[in-house]
């Protein structure tokens, strides 16, 4: 172990449609790594506790109506108003499982007609992921669990133009799991992921920033 390279936490980052099962693999992380010692938390955004992410919310329940470039800006502003309690739990040694990030932030945006190169500009200088986890599904296989909700982009067409952007935005250091093999399948290749990616953070691998 090199001594100059600092120990920390990893910044771990799950994708995908909404229903692709996201949140309950992000929980199951989470009570793995607590399992076995390693100091974890859950995030998500949007965090809709904030004045921001109430803003956020009455949008996506359509109790309110924004510019689709406003609405864009107060996605980033969320993750902004949270970027040095990560930093500051990532250096204290904390691993955070996010669930979605600046991807959903670009692809959702984008998918509504937005320049590409636009919605990722408010992004820039937000910590990068040290891993992206993608668990991959159709839209049509999405809906088929048990529909969509009320919430305003749960719909079949639209969910197709969102994964086309997420595919745009995936690169070589994306993991891509099939969202649709059993639970248990897609949870235990996540973890396979998750550890190594840990250690990597634990053994000094450098934080950096988006777009990287
Ligand atoms: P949730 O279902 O994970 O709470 O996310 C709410 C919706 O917000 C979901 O349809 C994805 C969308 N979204 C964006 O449009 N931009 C963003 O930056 C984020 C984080 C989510
Ligand atoms: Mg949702």
């Amino acid at each position: 172990l090199n001594p100059n390279l600092q120990s920390r936490g990893a910044l771990v980052v799950l994708e995908g449609l909404d229903r692709s099962g996201k949140s309950s693999q992000c929980s199951q992380l989470l009570s793995h790594l607590q399992s076995i010692g390693c100091s974890a938390e859950l995030w998500r955004f949007p965090d809709r506790n904030t004045a921001v992410g109430q803003m956020i919310s009455a949008y996506l329940s359509n109790q309110s109506n924004l510019d689709d470039h406003t609405i864009h800006l107060l996605f980033s502003a969320n993750r902004w108003e949270k970027r040095s309690m990560i930093e500051e739990k990532l250096k204290s040694g904390t691993t955070l499982i996010i669930d979605r990030y600046s991807y959903s932030g670009v692809a959702f945006s984008s998918a509504k007609g937005l320049d590409f190169d636009w919605c990722k500009a408010p992004e820039i200088g937000l910590l990068a992921p040290d891993m992206v986890l993608y668990l991959d599904i159709s839209p049509e296989k999405a809906a088929e669990r048990g529909g969509y909700g009320d919430e305003r982009y749960e719909r079949l067409d639209f969910q197709g133009k969102v994964r086309e952007k997420y595919q745009a935005l995936h690169d070589a250091s994306w993991k891509m799991v099939d969202a649709c093999l059993p639970m248990e399948e897609v949870q235990k290749k996540l973890r396979e992921y998750v550890l190594e990616c840990v250690a990597a953070c634990k053994n000094g691998k450098a934080l950096s920033h988006l777009w990287s």
